[in-house]
């Protein structure tokens, strides 16, 4: 079966690909946003400001880039880097300062954490993976106290006149990068499918207001191609 299909067990299949591109993926995104990827996730780390002591999520955290971020930036705070994937967390707990986090094995569909845990959550490019938006996003609001922040990094669907000449480039040029840095085209067509049939801000923003989210606002990134998202938890 071709990964780039819709899968019907998306979250197997998904859990299956970063497996599989653990070795390469903190490379391949340093290749796929020429060095940004970093810069992103200190930003996503700056915008959840937890206060002094306070306790905050990186979901899907994959090799650990934003929670050691966040982990460096609130020396007080206990950050927790959840993720689905053993070998994308057995990377994370290889990196200097990873002591400093509590990794944790989660699915996002179904957080082990009590209601109101967290007073943040940040994640990057958990959403365009995930089958049902809706229960991933209903999760995080359950776990986060009210007036918790939760900051979003995501790619971002091509818009506007630079649109035919957008997507002409992520399908041409994500896939192509695959091959060259990974050796790995196929991985990398889905990373490419994901991204021109996600959803828009706008779109995300509407269902986190529909949540109970205030304060909402977003900057898209690197020629509109991704995207860092803010809410707050309405008290
Ligand atoms: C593209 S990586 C992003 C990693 C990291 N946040 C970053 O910005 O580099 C997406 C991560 O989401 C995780 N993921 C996808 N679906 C998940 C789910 N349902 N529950 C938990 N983690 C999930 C994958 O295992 C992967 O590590």
């Amino acid at each position: 079966m071709t990964i780039d299909r819709m899968p019907r067990d998306k979250g197997s299949e998904v859990h299956g690909i970063f497996q599989k591109i653990a070795g390469y993926y903190d490379r391949m995104n340093w290749v796929m946003t020429l060095g940004r990827h970093e810069k992103w996730c200190r930003e996503v780390a700056a915008r959840v400001a937890p206060p002094a002591g306070g306790q905050l999520l990186d979901l899907a955290t994959g090799t650990g880039v934003i929670a050691l971020a966040a982990a460096r930036r609130y020396p007080t705070a206990t950050v927790t880097g959840a993720d689905f994937s053993e070998e994308m967390l057995r990377r994370a707990r290889t990196k200097p300062g990873a002591n400093r986090v509590r990794w944790q094995h989660a699915d996002a569909t179904d957080l082990p954490f009590e209601d109101e845990s967290f007073d943040g959550i940040t994640e990057g490019y958990l959403l365009r993976n995930v089958s049902d938006l809706d229960t991933v996003l209903r999760e995080q609001h359950r776990v986060l106290k009210p007036g918790g922040r939760m900051v979003i990094l995501e790619t971002c669907p091509p818009s506007g006149i630079t649109k035919p000449v957008m997507n002409w480039g992520v399908r041409t040029v994500v896939p192509l990068l695959g091959q060259m840095v990974a050796r790995d085209r196929s991985s990398y067509s889905y990373l490419e499918s994901s991204t021109l049939a996600f959803e828009s801000p706008q779109q995300i923003a509407r269902m986190l207001k529909e949540l109970g989210f205030k304060d909402i606002g977003w900057r898209k990134k690197f020629f509109g191609t991704n995207v860092i998202l803010w809410a707050t938890k309405s008290r």
